[in-house]
C-alpha cells in the first residue's frame, strides 16, 4: 500500500520512509455528505416542540409529531429564509412566524400560504421546505444529510435515505443504554483521528487507578479491510481498555474478545463479548461546522444487572475519558489556529492515514461513478508502544 497521503499536500522530508511525509493539514476538513449523522439525544426532543441542530453547516429544525415520530427540516423558510424553529408547531405542520406559510413536518410540503386570494392559483403543493430523512435509534435522533442540491433550485420532495440509520449491535433481548456527549473545538478530522490514535492513551488518559506512563508496552494488533472502513480483528482486549477491566469481574480473561470497527463517515463501534455477557458501543464524531465537531458515545450492555455500582462506574470512566479527550483537543485547537505542518507516523498513525485514504477513495468513487477502491489490500499487523 502506498504511504502517501492523498488529501493533503506534502512538504519537506523527501522520501524519508522512516519518518513518513510531513503533511500540511488542510484547514477546511472535508465533510462527507450522503450519510446519516447523529443530531441530538432523543430526550432533548419533546412531542410538539421544535429544537435547533446544526450538521455539516446545515441549520436544522428538529421536532417530534403528535405520534412522537421525529422529523428534520432545514431551518430556513423557503419563502424568505426565516428560521422555522422560531415558528410554531401544532404536532403536524410547522408555521413560519413571518408570513404564516405552513409546511408538513415530515415532507416539508407547503400546505398553506395565507396571503393568497382565491384567483391566485399558485401551486403551493410544489413548494417545499427542505426536509431530511430522520430516524430515532438507540436514544439518538439521526438525520441523513444528502449531497447539496443545485444552488438556487429551491427544495423539492425529499428522497428517501438509501440505508437505515446505523444501530448499535446487541446480543440479547434485555440491555441497558447510556450516552455521553461533548463538543470538540476542532474539525471533524482531528476529532476522528484523535479517536483512533493509540499513542495518546498513556499521556492523556493516565490516572492512578487506571494506568501510568510506566505501563507503556509494545502492542501488535491485526487490522483488516471491511467495506468503507477497517476492523481491529477480534482479539483479547488491551489490558488498558475500560470495559475490559470491568468484564474481568465476570468472565475469565481468555474468553473475552473484542472487535473494533471504523466505518466512514465517522462511526467507531466496539463489541466486547464474554460468554453471555456483552458490551457494545457506537461512537461518532459529527461535523457541526468546519471548525467544530461533537463526540457522542452510546453504549449498550447486559452486564451489571446485579452489580449496583456497575453502570455508574462505567459512565464515570467514560465521562472521564471523553473529558480528557475534549480538554486535550481544546489545547490542540490553540496550536492548530496557526496552521502548522503536521505529521502522521507509522505505525501509530496508520489508522489515521487509512481514514484519510478512505475518505479520498470514497470521494473519488463518487466523482467517477466507479466502485470505491479500498486503500488496504488485505490484513496487516501494526505495532506500536502505548
Ligand atoms: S419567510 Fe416564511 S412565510 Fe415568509
Ligand atoms: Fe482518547
Amino acid at each position: 500500500m502506498p504511504d502517501d497521503f492523498p488529501l493533503q499536500s506534502q512538504t519537506g522530508v523527501p522520501g524519508g520512509p522512516d519518518v513518513g511525509p510531513l503533511v500540511s493539514q488542510t484547514p477546511d476538513a472535508l465533510m462527507l455528505f450522503g450519510f446519516w449523522y447523529r443530531a441530538l439525544p432523543s430526550n432533548q426532543l419533546r412531542r410538539r416542540e421544535l429544537a435547533k441542530a446544526m450538521l455539516l453547516e446545515q441549520p436544522l429544525v428538529i421536532g417530534r409529531d403528535r405520534q412522537g415520530q421525529a422529523f428534520a427540516l432545514r431551518d430556513a423558510c423557503p419563502h424568505r429564509g426565516m428560521p422555522l424553529s422560531r415558528g410554531s408547531f401544532d404536532g403536524e405542520q410547522v408555521e413560519c412566524p413571518y408570513h404564516g406559510w405552513r409546511f408538513d413536518a415530515h415532507s416539508g410540503q407547503c400546505q398553506l400560504i395565507p396571503s393568497l386570494v382565491p384567483e391566485q392559483n399558485l401551486k403551493i403543493d410544489r413548494i417545499y421546505a427542505g426536509s431530511y430523512p430522520c430516524e430515532e435509534r438507540d436514544d439518538f435522533i439521526w438525520v441523513f444529510i444528502p449531497d447539496p442540491g443545485p444552488a438556487g433550485a429551491g427544495f423539492s420532495k425529499p428522497a428517501p435515505a438509501p440505508t437505515p440509520a446505523p444501530e448499535i449491535p446487541k446480543f440479547s433481548e434485555h440491555y441497558k443504554l447510556a450516552y455521553l456527549t461533548a463538543d470538540l473545538p476542532c474539525n471533524v478530522d482531528h476529532g476522528i483521528i484523535g479517536l483512533m490514535d493509540p499513542a495518546h492513551g498513556p499521556f492523556v488518559h493516565q490516572a492512578w487507578w487506571w494506568r501510568t506512563q510506566k505501563s507503556i508496552h509494545e502492542k501488535h494488533k491485526n487490522f483488516e479491510p471491511i467495506p468503507y472502513g477497517f476492523r481491529m480483528s477480534a482479539h483479547t482486549p488491551s489490558s488498558n481498555s475500560a470495559p475490559y477491566k470491568l468484564l474481568r469481574l465476570y468472565a475469565d480473561a481468555d474468553s473475552i474478545t473484542t472487535t473494533i470497527d471504523f466505518v466512514l463517515p465517522n462511526l467507531r463501534s466496539e463489541v466486547i463479548r464474554a460468554g453471555k455477557y456483552w458490551f457494545s458501543s457506537l461512537t461518532t464524531v459529527t461535523p457541526i461546522t468546519r471548525n467544530q465537531c461533537r463526540i457522542d458515545v452510546v453504549a449498550a450492555w447486559n452486564l451489571f444487572r446485579w452489580l449496583p455500582f456497575g453502570p455508574g462506574l462505567l459512565k464515570f470512566v467514560f465521562a472521564k475519558f471523553v473529558e480528557q479527550d475534549r480538554s486535550t483537543m481544546e489545547m490542540q485547537a490553540e496550536g492548530l489556529k496557526y496552521n502548522p505542518h503536521l505529521m502522521l507516523i507509522d505505525d501509530a498513525d496508520r489508522p489515521a492515514k487509512w481514514y484519510f485514504q478512505l475518505k479520498a477513495a470514497h470521494l473519488e468513487a463518487k466523482r467517477t461513478g466507479a466502485e470505491m477502491r479500498h486503500p488496504m489490500e488485505g490484513p496487516v499487523t501494526l505495532k506500536w508502544r502505548s
